[in-house]
């Protein structure tokens, strides 16, 4: 093993010895472990061939695929690849599932019976589900393979505001960072200069941690943070001298600004930037997928009735009548599947049953002026509150455009459900009201026109997405067909709430029935 001076392999010298002793099938091996290797999502995957066929002399078979949402959609164009002959059922009056763009002229029906119209202006979309997409993901994959545009989407933005209870007024995310970062380094600097962590470190190591400290936090030489230009100005660089802000608020006003949530959420794998969405609106990768597949092939407005696996293929009850196929793809989610009579059996029945699922809930307020460009210089990105709206989104899209569309709230769980119980005018004013807190009164005044989505109210949806109270036996049988009849969507993988999650599992049913189907005919 060739080492480094001090005793440690670095990330070089192991990869360039291990390549010396086995070859370049090893080498690529150990990147894989290093985690520089091409993500294995890419690799595994191929698609079924129209060729398979032709090598074994059979045909295609047919499929019923039950759900036409990203994951149903998926497996659909997959199989069709391959010349399978694939019929859609989606109870919905259109194709997309949960990933639903609104737009001027949209109505959207909720379980109580109110429905709302969408009167957003020319160019003007929300994002009712899906809105944001890690450049790691597979569903940027399909974007290129369907050709869908895409464009950044500015998921943190230091501009943007954060306002917690306890706080006095907003304050923006680059200030309250600065105080924190600064307020922590100061004392952990001091704490480090008084030896109380001498039993922890080498005097080396005390040396390290300071410099860092130092650069981390912008402490001063006595290690006491008293602000910065981290923290912004009162008046920018310019033509002029800028103006800072001031000094920081005392330590404990700072602490009670409450930053770890909104400070780790860039950190996260899943949230970190750069991400990225469709240009014109989330719902142009299920419509290019709905294309592919064929929209003669695609039935809406037809609800399932029941589920039979009958000898040598399945059986649909359906609204519009029966479909039998040879196989089934039941890509609904977890908690409608499980209520569709059958004979899938106790157990499938009882592990559809295990995830519960999940509230959230969306406002897309439309406003006629660009007041987060013009008047706080905010270009996209989320102001975070611990207020019962969240967040409030700003739109990465139309920049410096006529109109634009915020959202007002993106809650989960019991926020969620909260909005959930009240009618749309009710959520609006609600939404307004807790704006306004960051906002003042133009985010009252100016607004057009609005649109609100409580996910657990969705016909044939009934949620958001799902949890598993474990990743046991339930969510494992489910990964194995019963019968005849597989299952897909995101909440059969460990991607749950992406759109990347229902491609992958697609992927996955995919494969295992071509495989089946080469074997069994
Ligand atoms: N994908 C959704 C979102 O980005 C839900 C989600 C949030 C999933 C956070 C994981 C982590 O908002």
């Amino acid at each position: 093993m060739i080492t480094t001076e001090g005793g440690g392999v670095t990330r070089r010298a192991l990869l360039v010895g291990v390549g010396v002793a086995g070859g370049a099938g090893a080498m690529y091996a150990a990147m894989g472990a290093l985690g520089l290797a091409p993500d294995r999502q890419q690799k595994d995957y191929a698609p079924p061939q129209r060729s398979d066929f032709a090598l074994r002399g059979r045909g295609a078979a047919k499929v019923v695929i039950l759900g036409a949402g990203v994951a149903g959609l998926a497996a659909a164009y997959e199989l069709g690849k391959a010349g399978y002959d694939c019929t859609v059922l989606e109870a919905r009056d259109r194709a997309g599932g949960r990933s639903l763009t609104l737009r001027g002229g949209d109505r959207l029906t909720e379980l109580s019976g109110e429905t709302q119209e969408a009167r957003f202006g020319d160019g003007v979309y929300f994002n009712a589900g899906p809105a944001r997409i890690a450049q790691w993901m597979v569903t940027l994959d399909y974007c290129r393979e369907l050709g869908v545009p895409i464009e950044l989407f500015v998921n943190d933005n230091p501009s943007a505001y954060v306002y917690n209870a306890g706080m006095k007024a907003p304050v923006r995310a680059r200030t309250a960072r600065a105080d924190t970062y600064g307020y922590i380094s100061e004392l952990l600097a001091k704490a480090t200069n008084d030896g109380a962590l001498d039993k922890r470190l080498t005097s080396g190591d005390k040396e390290l941690l300071l410099d860092f400290l130092s650069d981390f936090g912008d402490i001063g030489e006595r290690f006491a943070y008293s602000g910065s230009e981290r923290r912004g100005f009162q008046a920018n660089p310019g033509a002029d001298a800028p103006v800072l802000l001031g000094p920081p608020p005392a330590v404990s006003e700072v602490l009670g600004y409450g930053l770890g949530r909104s400070v780790a959420f860039p950190l996260s794998f899943e949230q970190a930037m750069p991400m990225f969405q469709p240009v014109g609106g989330m719902d142009a990768i299920a419509r290019k997928l709905a294309d592919a597949v064929g929209r003669d092939r695609i039935q809406t407005s037809v609800e399932v009735k029941k589920i039979t696996n009958v000898p040598g293929g399945v059986e649909i009850t359906h609204s519009g009548g029966s479909t039998t196929a040879d196989y089934c793809v039941a890509a609904l989610p977890p908690h409608v599947l499980a209520r569709i009579p059958g004979n899938l059996g106790a157990q499938v029945t009882g592990a559809l049953r295990t995830p519960q699922p999940v509230s959230a809930g969306k406002i897309g307020l439309e406003y006629g002026r660009r007041w987060w460009e013009t008047d706080d210089r905010i270009y996209g990105g989320i102001t975070e509150t611990d207020m019962d709206i969240s967040h409030i989104w700003y739109p990465s899209y139309g920049f410096h455009g006529p109109r634009g569309l915020v959202v007002g709230y993106y809650n989960l769980g019991s926020d969620a459900d909260a909005y959930a119980r009240l009618k749309h005018a009710e959520r609006q004013s609600r939404a307004i009201d807790r704006g306004m807190r960051i906002h003042g009164g133009k985010y009252r005044a100016e607004l057009l026109s609005s649109v609100s989505i409580a996910w657990r109210n969705q016909p044939h949806i009934e949620g958001a997405w799902v949890a598993w109270p474990s990743y046991e036996s339930g969510f494992r049988l489910l990964q194995g067909p019963a019968g005849r009849v597989y299952f897909a969507g995101d909440w059969l993988t460990h991607l749950i709430a992406w759109q990347a999650g229902a491609l992958e599992s697609a992927r996955k049913v995919v494969t295992q029935l071509h495989e089946r189907v080469l074997k069994e005919g």
